[in-house]
């Protein structure tokens, strides 16, 4: 049997998800597993780069390890761990950092942004930023590089980081020889943006998201608050140019939605018989996953073993991955070095 090839995700830790983010993101990368080896890891040392309230970090990535796990990651099934429990990652950060071009960091989009800001406000040009998010790209090359990955499912804002990791894994390659993987991002094309209540992209910048594991009560609230126009129930309508519509279809079965398409476009439907309806469809569909996050979230203790085991399976890999970067740079060791003048 050949060997399936290997599939990575990183999620940094911020904030609650909502609907877009697990059609646009979550589920997708999910059904990578069927195809690929998968790997699946929270980005929390990342997120450092931001976030300074430890209480803030901790709930985070309960949160967002909770998330993947109630979404139907199986942990059996793929890899699934924290990046800070991999320190092989930080040594290769630090390897790769040592032949990535300045002048390339410089043009990584997140610190330029940063920058370009600075300097049009006649600030100086580096105030506030951090030497986190200077390296970032390098970490994110070093996630990717240390699981000899292939494939990197990632939304349009993150294409400059892959070509930056493949920039920096050619350069390893031609000083040290064929060490390191080149990955391929696989981009995720917009045709696949959820809507929020307000018709715009669903976005937490907007507040215009459904939460996904809202209580019953808040989820009824939030879909009542769907903006829609004057028309009245027998008004003929237009399905395509609906707020509640433009989320209903990705829930309804598809009987059901045809059915649903006939009574806007005849008339007869009222919008506030519509929002009970997608409110219905929306709690049948998130309520198991909502349990599972309910009962994860009240046992912080479980997600902690998940991603402590998850580690030990991914140190195996990167142990591989850095042996191989170690010996390719001239370093010797000897078995048991890391153990001297330890107990
Ligand atoms: P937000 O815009 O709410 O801050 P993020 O930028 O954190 O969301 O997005 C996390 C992931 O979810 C990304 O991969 C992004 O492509 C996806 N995503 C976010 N919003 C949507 C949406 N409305 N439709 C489809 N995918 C989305
Ligand atoms: N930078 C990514 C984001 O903000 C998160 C991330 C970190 C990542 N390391 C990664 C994504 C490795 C894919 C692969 O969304």
């Amino acid at each position: 049997m050949t060997q399936r090839k290997n599939s990575l995700t990183g999620v940094k830790p911020s904030g609650t998800p909502h609907i877009g983010n697990y059609l646009g993101a979550i589920q997708p990368a999910l059904e990578l597993s069927k195809t690929y080896k998968a790997h699946y890891f929270l980005a929390d040392y990342h997120a450092l780069t931001t976030m300074r309230d430890p209480a803030e970090f901790r709930h985070a990535n309960h949160e967002l390890a909770a998330t993947w796990l109630a979404c139907g990651l199986d942990p059996n099934d793929v890899v699934f761990y924290r990046q800070s429990d991999i320190p092989e990652i930080f040594e290769l950060t630090w390897i790769l950092a040592c032949n990535a071009p300045k002048g390339l960091l410089n043009r990584a989009h997140a610190y330029k942004a940063a920058a370009d800001a600075n300097t049009e406000a006649g600030r100086l040009v580096d105030d506030g930023i951090n030497m986190g998010l200077y390296n970032y790209p390098v970490l994110m090359a070093a996630d990717i590089l240390i699981a000899d990955t292939d494939l990197v499912p990632v939304g349009q804002d993150q294409k400059q980081h892959i070509e930056i990791t493949r920039d920096l894994a050619i350069a390893f390659n031609a000083i040290y020889g064929d060490t390191l993987v080149l990955p391929d991002g696989l981009i995720s094309e917009e045709v696949a943006t959820i809507t929020g209540l307000d018709g715009r992209k669903m976005s937490k910048s907007y507040g215009n998201v459904i939460p996904l594991f809202a209580p019953p009560n808040e989820l009824r609230k939030t879909v009542m608050r769907i903006v829609t126009d004057s028309r009245r129930p027998e008004d003929p309508k237009d399905p395509d140019q609906d707020n509640i519509y433009a989320i209903y279809k990705h829930f309804a079965t598809p009987e059901r939605l045809t059915e649903v398409r006939e009574l806007y476009l005849n008339g007869g439907l009222a919008y506030g018989k519509m929002k009970a309806e997608l409110f219905e469809v929306l709690d049948a569909y998130l309520s198991p996953m909502r349990a599972k996050y309910d009962a994860l979230m009240a046992d912080t203790v479980q997600i902690d073993t998940i991603l402590a085991e998850g580690a030990v399976k991914m140190r195996e890999i990167a142990a591989r991955v850095i042996d191989r970067v170690r010996m390719a740079i001239g370093k010797t060791t000897v078995a048991g070095a890391e153990k001297v003048g330890g107990k």
